[in-house]
């Protein structure tokens, strides 16, 4: 397996190949949780974050196989997201290696700390989000936040289709 961030110069196909992915991993860890359009991004959003040299891919024997964004939200907090991997090659360590690699980008670029954000359903349990939550504990992250997402983004409310919580955890960078 290789991971690199991709250059601001990637194909037009690899950003489509991407945007696809995505949003059909989401489509399932996401189900039921918004009404009507589900996707999570856009072929313009993942243009202009491997622009900003956010995105960074994996490829098993030369073919795409997972994604994720990573970003600095300030001078010592990276953060990762939009997480994703294929679904034929789960379980073989791409979502892990993803993970190392944001987290060891974030490290060189100075930070102590790193976040990711997890949205929940409050009123019943979704299985791939019980999944990660155990996962994102294994992996030494821990809640800091927990609040209503209708609060913290009110904008989104409409578009639930069931209440949420929406979780932000961390990790001290060691
Ligand atoms: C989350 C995701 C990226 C993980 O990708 P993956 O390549 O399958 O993950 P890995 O193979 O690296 O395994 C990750 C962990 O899950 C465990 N695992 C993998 N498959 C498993 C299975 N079928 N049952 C139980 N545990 C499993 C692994 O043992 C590993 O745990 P460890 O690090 O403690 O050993 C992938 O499931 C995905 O794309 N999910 C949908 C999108 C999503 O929810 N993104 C995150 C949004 S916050």
């Amino acid at each position: 397996m290789e991971i690199e961030l991709l250059p601001p110069s990637a194909d037009r196909a690899v950003i489509e190949r991407i945007t696809a992915l995505v949003n059909h991993v989401y489509a399932e860890s996401e189900k039921g949780l918004w009404q009507g359009n589900t996707d999570r991004t856009s072929a313009d959003e993942v243009t202009a974050l491997v622009r900003a040299g956010e995105i960074a891919v994996a490829f098993v024997d030369g073919d795409l196989a997972g994604s994720v964004r990573v970003q600095r939200l300030d001078d010592t907090t990276g953060e990762f997201g939009m997480l994703a991997a294929d679904p034929a090659r789960r379980g073989l360590g791409i979502g892990r290696e993803l993970v190392r690699f944001a987290e060891q980008a974030s490290r060189d670029a100075g930070c102590r700390e790193m976040q990711l954000e997890l949205l929940v359903p409050r009123e019943w349990t979704h299985p791939a989000k019980q999944f990660l939550a155990q996962w994102y504990d294994r992996l030494g992250y821990r809640v800091t936040h927990r609040a209503d997402l209708a609060v913290d983004y009110p904008h989104l409310a409409p578009s639930l289709a069931t209440p949420c919580d929406f979780l932000v955890y961390r990790k001290a960078l060691g």
